[in-house]
């Protein structure tokens, strides 16, 4: 049985204010259906229930790219606790801390604080989104963290520690028996592992309310769509409804709220690796339904990514994909197989990745290298990254 987690002991360390979940929405909305992985079932003695475990993750990564994970061994007592925590920063961080540990994403990496000014060190225009991001520098070194929040590394590192090594080792088991290979597969081959978060990293985000001329302006997008570029991003569910999903119905979708479940979507890394079969699935974050805008939505986040000095290519070893070819229906893969089948060499990971957050993080479609254009009737915002053309709808 994988052994739940273990949060370090609380006694001595300053009073933390308790997070107040906000009320979840009444409005009627078309929701994404998203199936439900039951992660402890991977544990059962019974193959068959394993096996059914199997094609239902595989159902859910082909159709929606996008899961609910549940029993991944974690209390909502010990989750109750990590938002706490995340709250503690965010009301608590000083501005000299602000400024000393201020993110610069042209470095591509988005390490420290971000401001409620976008996507650039440099202020820019508001967009109301906070954010404290522990990269490996800051898992590691104490004088990259707000000084408000040292007395708590030890339980954040433990938390993170994990939900890499047991939460998204499990998964990627699961994973790599959707394809077929051996339970290890994805792990070693793929996933960044060196450190507490590898190569990924831990997100703290606040999104105060966006409201009057700062929601016009902005046309309701709190980040603009996108997908991931790592291996798998946990998120942990929240009451305020902000999350939309591009659906295999081809619209948004808002995403329910599912107490203490994880919201599960595949990266870039994972739809290249597994030849189009697991969907990197495009995603957005809107303002909230009337009944929430007052609220502010605090986010939990860890991005997993894969190893930074990979050229990512098709696993062909996977019988899947020696039954099944290719799935030539979207993204990032169909992208790749162009310059793989034209013996141009794919950028590795961390090039992939440092190119999108050093130079268009978060740009409006409009203002993307190729703007905005109409594809069987459905507008997409252009850009071109290293020879590789990304598509995101708008
Ligand atoms: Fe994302």
């Amino acid at each position: 049985m994988s052994a739940p987690f273990t949060s370090p002991n609380i006694e001595g360390k300053p009073i933390v204010p308790r997070w107040q979940r906000p009320p979840t929405t009444q409005a009627d909305l078309d929701w994404a259906t998203l199936h439900t992985i039951d992660l402890s079932l991977l544990d059962s003695p019974d193959e068959d229930v394993v096996r059914d475990l199997v094609e239902l993750t595989k159902t859910a990564i082909r159709e929606d790219g996008f899961l609910f994970l549940t029993n991944y061994g974690v209390s909502l007592e010990q989750l109750q606790r990590q938002f706490d925590l995340a709250q503690y920063l965010h009301r608590n961080i000083s501005d000299d801390d602000k400024q000393r540990l201020l993110w610069d994403p042209s470095s591509g990496r988005f390490a420290g604080w971000k401001q409620q000014w976008g996507w650039k060190r440099e202020a820019g225009e508001f967009d109301g989104i906070e954010q404290f991001n522990f990269y490996r520098g800051e898992i590691e070194n104490r004088d990259r963290v707000p000084d408000c929040i040292l007395p708590f590394m030890d339980e954040i590192t433990a938390f993170c520690d994990y939900l890499t090594g047991s939460v998204n080792r499990r998964l990627l088991t699961l994973l790599s028996r959707v394809l077929e290979l051996p339970d290890n597969y994805l792990w070693d081959h793929i996933q960044s592992q060196d450190s507490t978060v590898g190569d990924g990293y831990f997100r703290h985000a606040l999104f105060h309310p966006l409201l009057g001329e700062d929601k016009k302006r902005r046309k309701s997008v709190r980040m603009y769509g996108h997908t991931d570029y790592g291996t798998t991003t946990l998120l942990f569910s929240v009451p305020v409804t902000a999350l939309h999903i591009w659906s295999k119905q081809d619209r948004w979708q808002p995403v329910k709220y599912n107490p203490g479940a994880l919201v599960v979507n595949l990266g870039e890394a994972l739809e290249i690796v597994s030849g189009g079969h697991f969907k990197a699935t495009k995603h957005k974050v809107t303002d909230t339904p009337a009944d929430q805008e007052e609220f502010e939505r605090l986010s939990l986040v860890l991005f997993n990514a894969s190893k930074g000095d990979m050229r990512l290519m098709p696993a062909v070893e996977s019988p899947l994909l020696q039954r099944e070819g290719f799935v030539m229906e979207q993204g990032v893969f169909q992208q790749y197989k162009k310059l793989i089948d034209a013996g141009i060499p794919v950028p590795t990971n961390k090039q992939w990745r440092e190119i999108q957050i050093s130079t268009r993080s978060q740009v409006a479609p409009e203002e993307k290298s190729g703007g905005v254009q109409e594809i069987g009737g459905v507008k997409f915002g252009v850009d071109e990254f290293l020879g590789v053309k990304v598509l995101l709808p708008v």
